[in-house]
């Protein structure tokens, strides 16, 4: 792991392989290792990047709400610091929430997306309020109410009998993030723009990817995009969740393989 002041913050990294650069973010409220499995299997071939967003893992914490346009200016100070031009950008959940505000910020950088289990959508009123909730009780109780409510819907029924470990892993991502971190991403995600109008204007090769039992941001929500998106990519994965790419690492990685491969 190493770590880079970027935009005033130290952000953590972990920077493996070499080869094209794929710069992969995480969801909410886990840390750069939910990518351990793609990092694994792409660094034979690729350069793959995968930073803690402002607020997680390693990286500091910032006071005021961490927008989702802050994580990719973030993404973007870390690339420069790295020297690298473009790069393929992909993001699950809120990690895809960084990406499409990427894209609009900066579609010059980007060589393809990967939006795994995510959506354009901006948050209705309701669910403002419950992530205004959410990050009161984090600050005032820990992560365990967010963990413990999130956890039944991350993981489909067969990875909870087939892939304990996986299970206990997620769980602990979830539990060593520091509240205060959670509450600004909360706030962030709460008050981020709706990118439905940015799908039309994508014109780099796109790979989506959905659990197909992904109660948060369901399969509906990927057709949408990958109708949106020209030219783009759909592939459901069965027996996942939300966290499709720890259930299902081989399956996943090897549609994110052959996605990659056709680019070069
Ligand atoms: C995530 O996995 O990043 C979150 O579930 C996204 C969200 O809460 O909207």
């Amino acid at each position: 792991m190493a770590k880079m002041l970027v935009n005033n913050i130290q952000i953590a990294f972990d920077d493996t392989g070499s080869g094209s650069p794929v710069i992969l973010l995480h969801g909410f409220p886990f840390n750069r290792t939910l990518w351990n499995e793609q990092v694994t299997a792409l660094s034979d071939a690729h350069r793959v990047i995968t930073p803690d967003l402002r607020g997680f893992g390693a990286s500091d914490v910032t006071d005021s709400p961490a927008n989702m346009a802050d994580m990719a200016q973030d993404v973007a100070a870390l690339m420069d610091s790295l020297g690298i031009e473009r790069a393929v950008i992909g993001g699950l959940s809120m990690g895809g929430y960084v990406v499409l505000a990427f894209y609009k910020l900066f579609p010059k950088r980007v060589t393809a997306l990967v939006l795994a289990d995510t959506r354009p959508q901006a948050d209705s009123e309701e669910a403002k309020a419950i992530r205004a909730k959410q990050a009161k009780e984090a600050i005032s109780e820990g992560m365990a109410g967010i963990a413990n409510s999130m956890l039944p819907k991350l993981f489909a029924p067969a990875s909870v009998t087939n892939k304990p470990q996986a299970v206990q892993r997620v769980r602990e991502m979830m539990m060593t993030t520091k509240p205060a971190g959670a509450a600004a991403a909360l706030m962030g995600m709460a008050a981020r723009e709706d990118h439905t109008e940015t799908l039309v204007q994508i014109s780099v090769p796109t790979l989506i990817l959905v659990g197909r039992e992904d109660p948060i941001t369901p399969l509906s929500d990927s057709e949408n995009m990958h109708q949106q998106i020209a030219g783009s990519e759909l592939v459901v994965i069965d027996n996942a969740s939300h966290v499709s790419n720890v259930e299902q690492a081989d399956e996943f990685n090897s549609h994110l393989e052959s996605f990659l491969n056709k680019l070069n």
